[in-house]
């Protein structure tokens, strides 16, 4: 509620994420494709990927994620549930509404689908926003969700990675503070990108990765001109994280020679924190970007309320935005700290399992149905396909 004289603020009230239950280790990847594993650990800063079985996908995700931070009360003001993906299980009905409905999500509420590479939750936090300040006793979830696969010794095979981040946009929220800087930059280029035919994405790599730095270069010069914001004025700066060494990379090209040593160091600090999480998931996609944010709140012990954080987000194809929030009072309070002993329960895979598991096709029979093997999931599983309908349960339904 609104108290009088009070300026509305609207942004992250709550945020979580979601994983596979299985690992596989990038020494392990290294061995097996006969590389030095200093290419994976200190070339992509990449220590292990998170791995899903076919019982776990996008909506088990997500449902997962969103399950952690959502009380009973949220349940019956949240309004509308957005659901970013490029891993969609359909290309008609929106995964948001298998979300609304597994959550128990009251029924008055609008369920819909966003798309464009890596970068659409970001679009999705701009559309939950307005939607707040249109009407600020609303509750809007949003949940940035994907499954990141390449394929068996393709090119993007070290770059995997599965999860889902949930995030409560609400008005006065806990956590962070959307400001109303935010510059985004199209261009129509072939970096990456999957055809409907496609279960694996097509990419160029190396352009790829000179398209994401020639963006952040480019927005972020007319960013400044158009804001007069500088580095200086950023406690921390978030990326969207393919692979860490890469927004490590795009964090050199912010840092001007004007920063000083101090500040340089912060810098630094806090971007070491925000990749703690993805160093051992590697890339979720549309969710890259808010999980390093995560990682980053849960792992810092130097923020403070009133500081602005940068974010640059990046979608293949590619569109991307850099835009500016401010850490909420008490924002401490909201943030768990559990999530390094959850990654480490995870079950370690050996690369030839690795191999079948993420890669394992679901067979339909004639009547469009599929029976699944057991595996460890999330709190929720799909459990099968009934004539092309997918169904998913809670584990303890099971
Ligand atoms: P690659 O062939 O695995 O690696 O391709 P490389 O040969 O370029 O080496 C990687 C780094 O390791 C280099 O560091 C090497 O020097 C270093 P750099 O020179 O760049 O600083 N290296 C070593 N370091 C220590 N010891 C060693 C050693 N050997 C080499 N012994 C590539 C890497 C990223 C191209 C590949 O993994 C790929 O294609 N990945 C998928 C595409 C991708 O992630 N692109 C990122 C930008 S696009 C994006 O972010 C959008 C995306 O998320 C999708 C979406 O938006 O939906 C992908």
């Amino acid at each position: 509620m609104l108290k009088e004289g009070k300026i509305m603020t609207i942004g992250i009230d709550k945020i979580a994420f979601a994983t596979g239950q299985y690992v596989l280790k990038m020494d392990d990847l290294a061995d097996a494709r006969k590389e030095d594993p200093e290419k994976f650990s200190k070339g992509l800063m990449l220590d292990a990927l998170s791995i899903t079985p076919p019982t776990e996908d996008i909506i088990t995700l997500g449902a997962s994620a969103a399950e952690k931070i959502l009380n009973d009360e949220d349940k019956e003001k949240i309004d509308m549930v957005i659901l970013a993906t490029e891993s969609s299980i359909d290309q008609s009905k929106a995964g948001a509404v298998y979300l609304h409905s597994l959550l128990g999500i009251q029924p008055f509420a609008r369920s819909i689908e966003m798309k464009e590479a890596c970068y659409s939750a970001t679009a999705a936090l701009n559309y939950a926003k307005l939607h707040v300040e249109k009407h600020p006793e609303s509750r809007v979830l949003v949940v940035a969700s994907d499954i990141a696969k390449y394929g068996i010794k393709s090119s993007g095979e070290s770059t995997q990675g599965s999860g889902a981040v949930a995030m409560l946009i609400t008005s006065n929220p806990s956590i962070l503070i959307l400001t109303d800087d935010n510059l985004a930059q199209t261009r129509d280029v072939m970096d990456f990108w999957r055809p409907n035919y496609s279960t694996t994405p097509f990419v160029n790599g190396m352009y790829s990765t000179k398209q994401y730095l020639d963006s952040l270069k480019t927005t972020w010069r007319e960013y400044q001109k158009q804001t007069g914001f500088k580095i200086s004025d950023f406690a921390a700066f978030c990326f969207h994280i393919p692979f860490p060494k890469l927004a490590f990379k795009g964090l050199k090209k912010l840092i001007s020679e004007t920063v000083s040593a101090s500040h340089k160091e912060q810098l630094l600090k806090h971007f070491q924190d925000s990749i703690i999480y993805s160093r051992q998931i590697g890339n979720i996609y549309t969710g890259s970007l808010y999980l390093g944010l995560l990682s980053m709140l849960e792992n810092s012990q130097t923020l403070r309320a009133g500081d602005t954080i940068g974010f640059f987000s990046y979608g293949s194809g590619a569109v991307c935005e850099i835009f500016s929030a401010r850490l909420a009072e008490g924002f401490q309070k909201q943030i768990q700290t559990s999530h390094i002993k959850e990654l480490d329960n995870r079950i370690q895979l050996t690369v030839f399992d690795y191999e079948k598991l993420f890669f394992e096709e679901i067979e339909l029979d004639a009547k469009g149905n599929a029976y699944l093997d057991f595996y460890r999931t999330g709190p929720f599983y799909l459990s099968g396909i009934k004539n092309h309908q997918r169904i998913y349960k809670r584990v303890k339904d099971k």
